[in-house]
């Protein structure tokens, strides 16, 4: 069950084993993951035995050691699924992190030297690399909750704090964090802002993903406030 304590335990890993997922893993990952494709109707793959994904120019890599990876593709102008990518593939990086295996979001990859299907007009548009690290990971800086929050109501409520700590532990591209939570006067309806750019979107749809399972494994009475 993923709750806070795997949120917690989840850290980008960029150094694995080099060997395949096991049979059973896979298949568990697989199931994840088209469930995750069927909910959110975006084209989402689990792809094995492909470390060529993670090959850049003259074989540099960021991520060694990986053959698995999990695979989003898109039409080609649609920067408009990013959200939904980060909070569905969030989904999938935290029920890998259950499964005891590794992760990280890759924006920097071979995108063309996916094996995902891709049909004529749609590409990848980005990556989470899958498998056993050679570490789990380790902390790293995050801005403060003040920096990133702001209470509009007299009392914050205790569940604003835990829910704010795993919007904190949510990876973002280059560690950017370039979002802003607002609790809101009747101390119950949460707004998630993030610049459109770049990708911040799916950054923001990672946070939003990590914030509501906290706020709900709190038991809070709250709600995002509806977007336009
Ligand atoms: C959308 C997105 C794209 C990312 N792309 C890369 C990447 O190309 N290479 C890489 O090494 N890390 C990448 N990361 C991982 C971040 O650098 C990492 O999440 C961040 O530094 C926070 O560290 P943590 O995940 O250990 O909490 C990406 C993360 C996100 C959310």
């Amino acid at each position: 069950m993923i709750t806070v304590e795997t949120i917690r335990e989840r850290h980008s890993v960029r150094e694995y084993d080099g060997e395949p997922l096991a049979q059973v893993e896979f298949d568990a990952l697989g199931a994840v993951v088209e469930e995750c494709a069927r909910e959110s109707g975006l084209d989402i793959q689990l792809v094995g035995d492909n470390p060529e994904v993670f090959n850049m120019i003259a074989r540099f890599s960021l991520i060694r050691g990986c053959r698995t990876h999990v695979a989003f593709v898109v039409d080609d102008a649609k920067a408009s699924a990013d959200e939904a990518i980060g909070y569905w593939g969030q989904k999938i990086v935290l029920a890998a992190q259950d499964m005891g295996l590794n992760t990280c979001w890759c924006a920097l990859c071979s995108r063309k030297k996916s094996r995902a299907v891709v049909a004529p007009g749609k590409k990848v548009r980005l990556v989470i690399a899958v498998g056993h690290g050679k570490t789990h990971g380790f902390s790293r800086k995050t801005k403060s909750a003040e920096a990133l929050s702001a209470v509009e109501c007299a009392n914050t409520p205790a569940w604003f704090a835990v829910a704010m700590e795993a919007a904190q532990l949510a990876p973002t591209a280059m560690n950017n964090q370039n979002f802003k939570i607002t609790l809101l006067r009747d101390g119950k309806t949460v707004r998630i802002e993030a610049p459109q750019s770049g990708l911040n979107m799916i950054d923001k749809g990672i946070v939003r993903r990590n914030f509501e399972i906290a706020a709900n494994e709190a038991g809070a009475d709250w709600c995002w406030e509806r977007e336009l």
